[in-house]
């Protein structure tokens, strides 16, 4: 059995070490980050991965930053390469944001008490983050009826965040509850964090779960197996919009032929109140080789040119509710967001 629950990831003397994702199932193994720039790297090989772990992650890069040489200019250039590290998911500008107010806020602090302070700062991110997945937990399980079987997609669980997980979370406090559940979980190709990783946390966790293909959904729901599909988000739009997953689009549509509710569970800083719609969210697009290659074994002639999007955006009018740690949002928009937004957590 692996440690349950794996650790996403810990400051220990004065470096973050990261659960590295890429070697799941089959091995546990942490990376030391002792620079910013050890922790650009992570985000962008997806040694760590999942909207609100990124954000989590780059709190703690401006922390190991503070403890470098370069000063507030040092911080405020990590910043702006720890943001840069991937587009989609706005928790990671989000957590670099509030680490640079810190930074304002602290402005006669130097040296050690700054990066003391920041590392403060980053350590509040992570807690606050398991706290308001738990609270996420805690009003989606509400949503999930005795017996359901539960369709997910990507990985929305404990290793996607600093701990317990948006839509894991939600399917953790069903069980936790007492209900009966089955969850199916598809693949997610091309990197398979739906096989690697949600397989394992449940598995681990001891709720069944049945492993899919991404193209089993629709066959599933027009066979009756599925009561709900709930899924995390990486960015949310003023207008509900959401970008999630490659290929949770494609179940929101499913999910609409055949009337089954479709979920999204996400912290509120996930909302990103700045955009208007869902179009306007960057889509990240990552190498034509994970497809082609996956794993480094070509499975595509060479030669022929593959597109890989990261991500694809659910319209509101697709997504039943929103479970956030201040509560659900039946058919969320802008008006429901920017209440949620205003409200203080309880
Ligand atoms: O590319 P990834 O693995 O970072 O994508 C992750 C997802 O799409 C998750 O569903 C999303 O970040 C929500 S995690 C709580």
């Amino acid at each position: 059995m692996t440690p349950n629950p794996l650790r996403t990831l810990y400051w220990e003397n004065g470096s973050l070490f990261l659960l590295d994702q890429r070697l799941l199932p089959e091995r546990i193994s942490y990376l030391q980050c002792r620079t910013a720039t050890d922790v650009v790297t992570a985000i962008k090989e997806m040694a760590v991965r999942g909207a609100p772990a990124i954000g989590v992650s780059a709190a703690f890069g401006m922390a190991l930053a503070a403890q470098e040489e370069g000063g507030v200019s040092g911080i405020l250039e990590a910043a702006g390469a720890l943001r840069g590290a991937r587009p989609t998911a706005v928790n990671l500008h989000w957590a670099v944001e509030r680490m640079e107010r810190r930074l304002e806020q602290a402005a006669k602090k130097e040296g050690a008490a700054l990066a003391d302070l920041l590392l403060q700062e980053a350590r509040a991110i992570c807690e606050e983050d398991v706290a308001a997945n738990r609270r996420i937990g805690a009003y989606g399980a509400a949503l999930i009826p005795d017996g359901a079987a539960v369709l997910t997609h990507c990985n929305a669980g404990a290793l996607a965040t600093a701990g317990y997980g948006t839509a894991l979370g939600v399917i953790r406090a069903a069980a936790a509850a007492g209900k009966a559940l089955q969850v199916y979980a598809g693949e997610t190709r091309p990197l398979l964090q739906g096989a690697r990783l949600t397989a394992l946390e449940l598995r681990e966790e001891g709720i069944p779960v049945t492993l899919v293909t991404d193209s089993c959904a629709g066959h599933l729901m027009a066979e009756g197996r599925i009561s709900l599909v709930l899924v995390g988000a990486d960015r949310i739009a003023a207008s509900g919009d959401t970008a999630n997953k490659i290929g949770t689009y494609t179940l929101a549509v499913l999910a609409e032929r055949h009337g089954i509710p479709f979920y999204v569970a996400a912290p509120c800083s996930t909302i990103d109140l700045s955009l208007e719609r869902g179009a306007e969210i960057t889509i990240e697009e990552r190498d034509p080789e994970e497809i082609t290659a996956p794993g480094s074994r070509r499975i595509a002639p060479a030669g022929v040119s593959a597109f890989n999007p990261a991500f694809d955006i659910t319209p509101a009018e697709l997504i039943d509710a929103l479970i956030t740690e201040r509560g659900l949002l039946r058919k969320p928009g802008r008006r429901g967001l920017k209440d949620l937004l205003a409200k203080e957590d309880s």
